[in-house]
This record gives structure tokens, C-alpha cells and sequence, in this order.
């Protein structure tokens, strides 16, 4: 009895299962009713009484023992399983995490300074709120301009000094002029605000990259060649340019600066109204009255300015057609934009 109590230890010991279906046959095998444990157990009725003890005992740990065995090939085979659906696979290339991409806006905006900066600009930037000084007086604006209206501007406080939103970064211009003599040549980038309804063409407050160059003898013809430069580098070498005569207070003469349609080529299409041309820039020579106030003597120094609006750099070259995708985060609108990484 002892012996068949041995061996049938040593054939469990050494068995072995890859599948759970020979675990099983092999608990129905050894464990089960008419298994061979249980033969054993049939057996024990004949063992004379002396034996019972011992052998009694042996019966049952050759039991726990088969228990044990089949338990652990079921548990090292349902481990083996659970490896195989999370399917880890160490040697694949870690997945990339999603980065944003720049806002248009703002790779436009250094697509401009870039441009601005390979021929000598420097950036100058300054606060959004403002006094009345540096957007409007300092800048030659006559007192009942209509700028000065709640219409136009975002006005703060009004007394004892008008404080208000800039509506133009020309007031970044006046706070350098304040405090550098000439050779002056900076790019203001910057938000500005103005009292407009919103709607697809119109925004309370949109995005500015203005310039402005003072020295000896500066004139009108270095003013349109700086922007010749711009436009082409911008929207391609065969831009044309047109300059139309304006009106600003800050600068005399003035003009608006028109490009060639870079959507029709200059043909005529809808976004040019069929005229070959669109305006993309205000710009003229700064008026004397402008350096005198800010410390600037005019009989030695001239100068000229320009200013554009990003939104509308933006628009030719993306052409997105409502002003307010720009400001409403829609991510499925940013992510057509180059990625950040
Ligand atoms: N400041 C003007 C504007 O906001 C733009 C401009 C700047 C025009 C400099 C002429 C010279 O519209």
C-alpha cells in the first residue's frame, strides 16, 4: 500500500499541462470520484488496523499534495494567459503624446518679426491699458477725434486722466520714442481693442505688428522698399505692391498699402472684389508733430511707420473666413495648424 502510495507521488510530480484541458483531465484523473486517490481511499477498508494510522495519514497528504499540483498548473497557465491579452510587447516604440499646435495667429506673428528682424528690427512691446497720452495725444490725434469716442474705445476711467484699452500698438512706439534717441527701428507685436459688434469681419479686440524707423535723412522710398521686402517675403517674390495716399494722424503723407491677390494671382476674385488688390497695411512717414512730443527734434531726424493687422496677414495666407475661429479654442480648428513639436 505504502508503495502504491509512492509512486503514484512520483507520477504526480511529475506531470506536466500546457493547456487547461489537461488540467482538468488530469483532476478527473487523480481526484475525481473514481479517480486514483480515491481508489486509494477504497483500498483503506483492507489495510489491517495497525496500518490505518500511518497509512491514513499518507493517503492524505498524497491528497493535498495532487490538490496542490493541479492548483498550481491552473494558476501558472491562467497567468500565462493574462500576459498574452494585455499584450505587452517591450520592444514597440512608445506611443507619442498628442502636443498642441501654435495658434495661427501666432505663427504669423513670427513669421512677421522674423521678417522684420533679418533687416535690423527689434522688438519693442509695452502695456495693454493705456493713458490717453501715448495712444492718442502723443500721437497727434485733435481732441474731438473720433477715436476718442466711447464708440471706438474701450475707455477705463475717464477722470482725472483717460484710461483705456490701446486701440493700436503706435503707443508702444511713443513709450520707446520717450526714452531712446534715434537710431530707433522696432516692431511693436501686441493686442489692441476696439467698441465693434463681433461678427465674422469684426472683433473687440484683434492682434497688431506695427514698425517704426527714425534717423538721419530716412525717407519715403526706404519706407516702401522695407515693405516691398515684407510683402514679398511673406506671400511670395512675384507680390506687386500698390501704395494708395491716406490719412493718419500720426504720420504725413500717409498711405495704404495694397498687395496683389495672392488667392487669384492678381486676376480679380472674390476675396480681391474682382480688383486684383487687397490692403493689407497704414503707413507714411512719422509727423514731425509726433517726434516734438516725444523729445525727438524733427530738423534732424525723420522717420516712418507702419502698422498691420495679424488677423488679416492671417486670413491670406490661411484664409479663414470668420475673425471669431480665432478666439472660440476650437482644437479640431488649432490642430490644422503645424504642431508645436
Ligand atoms: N496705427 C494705425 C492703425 O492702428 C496703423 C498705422 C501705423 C498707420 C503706423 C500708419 C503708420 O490702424
Amino acid at each position: 500500500m505504502i508503495e502504491k502510495i509512492n509512486r503514484l507521488k512520483e507520477e504526480v510530480m511529475a506531470v506536466i499541462a500546457t493547456t487547461p484541458e489537461a488540467v482538468e483531465e488530469l483532476r478527473i484523473k487523480y481526484l475525481s470520484k473514481k479517480g486514483a486517490v480515491s481508489a486509494l481511499m477504497a483500498d483503506f477498508r483492507n489495510v489491517p488496523a495497525e496500518q490505518k494510522r500511518e497509512i491514513g495519514q499518507r493517503i492524505n497528504e498524497l491528497k493535498s499534495f495532487v490538490t496542490d499540483k493541479i492548483n498550481t498548473l491552473k494558476e501558472q497557465l491562467s497567468a500565462g494567459s493574462d500576459a498574452e491579452a494585455s499584450s505587452i510587447d517591450l520592444t514597440r516604440t512608445a506611443t507619442l503624446f498628442p502636443v498642441g499646435s501654435r495658434h495661427p495667429l501666432s505663427i504669423v506673428k513670427n513669421d512677421i518679426i522674423n521678417i522684420f528682424a533679418d533687416m535690423g528690427f527689434t522688438i519693442a512691446e509695452g502695456p495693454e491699458i493705456e493713458d490717453d497720452w501715448h495712444v492718442f495725444s502723443s500721437l497727434n490725434f485733435p481732441p474731438d477725434h473720433p477715436a476718442r469716442d466711447m464708440q471706438d474705445t474701450f475707455f477705463i476711467a475717464r477722470n482725472p486722466v483717460d484710461v483705456l484699452l490701446r486701440t493700436h500698438t503706435s503707443s508702444v512706439q511713443t513709450r520707446v520714442m520717450e526714452k531712446t534717441q534715434p537710431p530707433i527701428r522696432i516692431v511693436c507685436p501686441g493686442r489692441v481693442y476696439r467698441n465693434e459688434a463681433i461678427s465674422a469681419r469684426a472683433h473687440c479686440f484683434f492682434h497688431q505688428v506695427e514698425g517704426l524707423y527714425i534717423d538721419k535723412n530716412v525717407s519715403f522710398a526706404d519706407l516702401k522698399q522695407v515693405l516691398l521686402t515684407f510683402a514679398q517675403k511673406m506671400f511670395g517674390p512675384e507680390t506687386k505692391i500698390r501704395l494708395r495716399p491716406s490719412f493718419f494722424p500720426f504720420t504725413e503723407p500717409s498711405a495704404e498699402m495694397d498687395i496683389s491677390c495672392n488667392i487669384c494671382g492678381g486676376k480679380g476674385c472674390a476675396f480681391c472684389k474682382g480688383t486684383g488688390w487687397v490692403e493689407i497695411l497704414g503707413c507714411g512717414m512719422v509727423d514731425p508733430n509726433v517726434l516734438k512730443s516725444c523729445g525727438i527734434d524733427p530738423e534732424v531726424y525723420s522717420g516712418y511707420a507702419f502698422g498691420m493687422g495679424i488677423e488679416r496677414i492671417t486670413n491670406l495666407k490661411y484664409r479663414v473666413k470668420d475673425l471669431r475661429m480665432f478666439s472660440e479654442n476650437d482644437v479640431r480648428f488649432l490642430a490644422e495648424f503645424e504642431s508645436a513639436r
